[in-house]
């Protein structure tokens, strides 16, 4: 049996897919390239959720690989320490924070600002911020507050910067072999969830109602539209500027999944099953490093294989034309930023 029939059968069980076991086995599979191997060097990375599980292991790799790192995080002794961190445990001193509140737009409009005046050239937005609520949560403009957090505040973020995104000058790699430079798109890379494929897009019920509100179902919402919008952005960016890439990371053992699925982690935990947040991070950085993401945009990835973003006929046939649009007219208004 080949590699990608063992990998396309791995996926359909779901549990070994998304445990620990999924990324064991395909590491072994396939010839992946191991991170270290990779430079970041002189490329400028912004990274939201960086101070917790997935995000902060994928902090401690960028840093690593020598790029020039740009956290945005809400607290600012948190996310100062973070980069204490990293500066002494990678010997990178280009690490900086910037301070907002993903879920307040006010302040992710005045984190873009602050950042295009320090960073005019972005080449990688990694949006990882995430939660889910089981008790519902509403932002300060009253929207259920992991739309806010996942759907909102990136759609804002990616708009505000697409600019510095456009940026990146032509540079020449060939060592004076080419009389060209080469010009290589940025990548905004969405940490979505296996969640997901649980909910159909229905872009008029973004927001539960009070009265039926399930955390995991609201959380399942928001990443579905995360995934729905990777493709919109590539359909509307042209990928030799920008590349638009999704991704799940499996179940991850972070302090994120224990609060939120206390039950979850208590099973799988002591079963070995919950992926480390270096695994939970490996896709992330693979799309965030290597040059195959450069060629293609609007996947949406698991453990560096392009997957399917449908597991069911409910939620392919709920994915139309019409909900596509209504989402990213709700994204436009609800942000005030329009793409032109
Ligand atoms: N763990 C899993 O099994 C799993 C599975 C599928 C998808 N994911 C996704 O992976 C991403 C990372 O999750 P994780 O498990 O690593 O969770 P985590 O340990 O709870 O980390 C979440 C990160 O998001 C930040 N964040 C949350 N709300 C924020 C806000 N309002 N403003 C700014 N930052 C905010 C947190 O900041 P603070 O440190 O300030 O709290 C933290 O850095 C999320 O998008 C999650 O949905 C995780």
């Amino acid at each position: 049996m080949s590699c990608g029939k063992i990998d396309s059968f791995l996926e359909k069980t779901i549990v070994p897919s998304f445990s620990s076991l999924g990324i064991r086995i395909r590491s072994r599979l396939y010839p992946w390239p191991e991170l270290s191997s990779y430079c970041l060097k002189g490329q400028t990375v912004l990274l939201t959720g960086g101070t917790s599980g997935i995000g902060k292991a994928a902090a401690k790799r960028y840093a690593q690989l020598g790029a020039t790192l740009v956290i945005i995080a809400r607290n600012p002794d948190k996310a100062q320490q973070l980069v204490n961190e990293l500066q002494s445990a990678s010997g990178n001193n280009d690490i900086h924070r910037v301070i907002a509140d993903l879920g307040q737009q006010q302040e992710v409009r005045t984190a873009a600002i602050e950042i295009a005046d320090k960073w005019p050239v972005i080449d990688v937005i990694a949006h990882n911020a995430g939660a889910l609520f089981n008790k519902r949560q509403r932002a300060e403009n009253g929207t259920d507050l992991s739309v806010e957090l996942m759907v909102a505040t990136p759609f804002l973020l990616t708009g505000l910067l697409l600019d510095c995104l456009t940026n990146k000058p032509a540079v020449d790699d060939t060592q004076g072999q080419s009389p060209n430079a080469v010009r290589t798109p940025a990548r905004v890379i969405t940490m979505s969830s296996g969640g997901m494929y649980t909910e159909p897009l229905n872009a008029s019920r973004l927001e539960m109602r009070d009265a039926n509100y399930q955390g995991a179902s609201q959380y399942a919402r928001a990443k579905r539209a995360q995934v729905v919008l990777n493709e919109m952005w590539a359909e509307r960016v042209p990928a030799e500027h920008v590349v638009f890439h999704a991704l799940h990371p499996g179940w991850v053992r972070t302090p994120g999944i224990t609060e939120a699925l206390p039950g979850f982690s208590k099973v799988l935990g002591p079963l070995g099953l919950l992926r480390t947040p270096d695994e939970g991070a490996d896709t992330l950085l693979w799309l965030s490093a290597d040059a195959c993401a450069q060629k293609t945009s609007g996947g949406f990835w698991h453990d560096r294989v392009e997957r399917d973003i449908d597991m069911s006929n409910k939620t392919r046939k709920a994915d139309s034309p019409e909900q596509r649009t209504a989402l990213w007219q709700w994204c436009e208004s609800q942000t005030g930023w329009q793409f032109s």
